[in-house]
């Protein structure tokens, strides 16, 4: 019964909401939105960058980690380009199954959250070549909220981080959600330095800081 009264609201409201939320990107629909799609940024982050994506529309949005928030990020940006990078098979085949009109790319990282001291003494290995769709651009808005990273076995966003900051156009905005956790900390006072920070938002499931950058280290 649950079940049948969830894919009822999903089917009536979820993404009715999102429709919503991408036209009218207040604090009252993003909110709405984020409950019924289950989207675990806070309403707060997601009208921040939305806020940015929005001013530099039609931008280049590239986004690290998928999730119930994408298919807001592809329509509240739907003149520009955005790209997704997901590591983790199920989690795009979930997602994906869901909505249909994203642009993903499955990549591999190939790391642990265990190396994150050996890789930043050794920044050569944080780099990887991504899908040239990606690397022929510089991006005007970058999002970091993959991959997962909550303990030494999984992925970490050592590289993540890196490639944000050499991927992003000058005076491109870079968020980056978690930045309560030490790695997220270090890698981020590391590379996109702690000048450039303009905001951090809390939230009871991770911060989320707002980098601009005026000058791209990498
Ligand atoms: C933190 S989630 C993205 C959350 C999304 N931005 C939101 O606010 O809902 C992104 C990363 O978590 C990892 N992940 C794996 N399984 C997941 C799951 N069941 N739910 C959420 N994230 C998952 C994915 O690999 C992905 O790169």
């Amino acid at each position: 019964m649950k079940e049948i009264f969830e894919k009822v609201i999903k089917y009536f409201f979820a993404l009715p909401s999102v429709e919503l939320a991408t036209l009218w990107p207040s604090y009252l629909t993003i909110s709405a939105m984020r409950i019924l799609n289950k989207i675990q940024l806070t309403a707060a982050h997601l009208k921040a960058i939305s806020t940015i994506v929005k001013e530099k529309a039609s931008c280049k949005l590239l986004i690290f980690g998928v999730g119930y928030d994408s298919i807001f990020w592809s329509k509240i940006n739907k003149d520009g380009v955005t790209v997704f990078l997901e590591n983790n098979k199920d989690w795009y085949q979930a997602v994906t199954d869901i909505s249909k009109d994203l642009t993903v790319f499955l990549i591999n990282y190939n790391t642990k959250r265990s190396d994150w001291k050996m890789l930043l003494d050794s920044p050569s290995l944080l780099d990887m070549t991504l899908p040239n769709d990606v690397e022929k651009e510089r991006w005007d808005v970058i999002l970091v909220d993959g991959p997962d990273g909550q303990n030494d076995q999984n992925t970490g966003r050592m590289k993540s981080i890196f490639l944000s900051s050499r991927l992003i156009k000058n005076s491109g905005d870079i968020f980056v959600h978690d930045c309560n956790r030490e790695v997220e900390d270090i890698y981020c006072n590391n590379f996109l330095k702690k000048e450039n920070l303009k905001t951090e938002i809390k939230g009871p499931m991770g911060y989320l800081r707002h980098y601009q950058i005026t000058n791209r280290y990498t």
